[in-house]
C-alpha cells in the first residue's frame, strides 16, 4: 500500500478537521439537492494535512469524477483550456499549489469559475475577436499552503474557503491505528501514541513514520508495534520526542547560537542552514510556531524560552 491506499475515500472515514467536515457535508448535500455544481472550494494549510485527500472525498461524496493537476503543471492557457473542456458536468477539478499558476493561465480561470465559460481570442491585431465557449458546470478545488499567496481576484472567486488545522495527538492516534489496520500490523495504544506524538500534527508524517517503524518491528522485533519498538524506530530516524528532526534542530540552534536568539531575517536564516526560504515557511515553521518555539516579528524570527528549554540552553 502506498499513501493512496491509506487515504480515506468517504467523509465518515476522514478523521479530524471536524468543523471543515461538518460544513462540507452541508454544502455537498445542498448542491446535490439543487442539482447544481458545488461552489468552488479553497483548501489551505501546511503540507500533509489532507488537502488532496479531502478533494478526493468531496468528488466521491458528490458522485463525480476528479481531475487532478497542479499550478506548475499548467504551463499555458491552452493546457488549462484542454482540461476544462474535457470535464464532465459537475466534475471536480483539483489544482494543487494553485498559488503557482502563472498570470495568463489565471486569467482563463476567472470566466471559467464565474460563468463556466472560456473566452478564446481568434486572430491577431485589429481583426482579432473573442468567442465565448460554454464549459461544463464544474467545481474547482484549489489547494495552497498559504491563502495569502493567492491574488485577491482568484481568492474572491472561491465560495468555500477552508483552513486545515494541525491534528491533535488523539486524532493522529486514530489515524495511525486505522492505517496499521489497513497494513495488517498489530499496534497497541502506547505504540500509536509514540508515533502520533512525534508526527508534528501531520497525518502524512504519521503514516510515513508508521511504515518505517513497521520495518523495525519486522526486522528487529516480532512484528508488533509496542512503545519500545516505536521508540527504537523513531530514535533511529533521529526524530525527537516532540517530533523535531535534524532540520528543525539545525534551524533552532542556528537562531540561538549564530544569531543570539534572533531576530534574524528569513533569507539570512535560510542561507545559514542551506534550505529554501519557502521550504522553511511552508514546511518547518508551522509546527515550530504551533509549539511556541519561535516567534515571527517584523524584524525576523526569534527563538522563544520554550526553544531554549527544549535544548537545555540558558537564555
Ligand atoms: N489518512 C491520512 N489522513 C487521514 C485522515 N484525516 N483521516 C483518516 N485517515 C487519514
Amino acid at each position: 500500500y502506498d499513501e493512496v491506499g491509506l487515504r480515506p475515500r468517504k467523509l465518515h472515514e476522514y478523521i479530524g478537521q471536524n468543523k471543515v467536515k461538518e460544513n462540507l457535508k452541508v454544502f455537498i448535500e445542498a448542491s446535490k439537492q439543487r442539482n447544481e455544481a458545488l461552489d468552488h472550494v479553497l483548501l489551505y494549510g501546511p503540507p500533509g494535512l489532507g488537502k488532496t485527500t479531502l478533494a478526493g472525498i468531496i468528488a466521491s461524496e458528490l458522485g463525480v469524477n476528479i481531475r487532478i493537476t497542479s499550478g506548475p503543471a499548467i504551463e499555458k492557457p491552452g493546457d488549462l483550456a484542454a482540461i476544462l473542456t474535457n470535464l464532465g458536468n459537475f466534475d471536480v477539478l483539483f489544482i494543487d499549489e494553485i498559488h503557482r499558476i502563472n498570470r495568463s493561465v489565471e486569467e482563463i480561470l476567472y470566466p471559467a469559475m464565474e460563468d463556466y465559460a472560456l473566452d478564446i481570442i481568434i486572430g491577431k491585431g485589429p481583426s482579432a475577436r473573442s468567442i465565448r465557449l460554454d464549459l461544463p458546470k464544474f467545481t474547482l478545488i484549489g489547494a495552497t499552503t498559504r491563502a495569502g499567496l493567492l491574488t485577491s481576484p482568484l481568492r474572491d472567486r472561491f465560495g468555500v474557503i477552508n483552513r486545515l488545522e494541525m491534528y491533535t495527538i488523539d486524532e493522529l492516534m486514530l489515524i495511525v491505528k486505522r492505517s496499521a489496520g489497513i497494513l495488517g500490523m498489530g499496534i497497541d495504544e502506547d505504540g500509536a501514541r509514540e508515533i502520533a506524538s512525534r508526527s508534528r500534527g501531520t497525518p502524512r508524517i504519521a503514516n510515513r513514520i508508521l511504515k518505517r517503524v513497521r520495518d523495525f518491528a519486522q526486522v528487529k522485533a516480532d512484528g508488533y508495534i509496542s512503545r519500545d519498538v516505536a521508540q527504537m524506530g523513531l530514535d533511529a530516524l533521529e526524530i525527537d520526542p516532540i517530533g523535531l528532526d535534524g532540520v528543525d534542530r539545525n534551524m533552532l540552534l542556528s537562531i540561538i547560537n549564530k544569531f543570539g536568539g534572533g531576530p534574524v531575517g528569513l533569507d539570512t536564516l535560510a542561507a545559514s542552514i542551506g534550505e529554501e526560504a519557502d521550504t522553511i515557511e511552508d514546511v518547518y515553521e508551522p509546527y515550530l510556531l504551533q509549539l511556541g518555539f519561535i516567534n515571527k516579528t517584523p524584524r525576523g524570527r526569534m527563538a522563544t524560552r520554550l526553544a531554549y528549554d527544549h535544548f537545555g540552553i540558558k537564555e
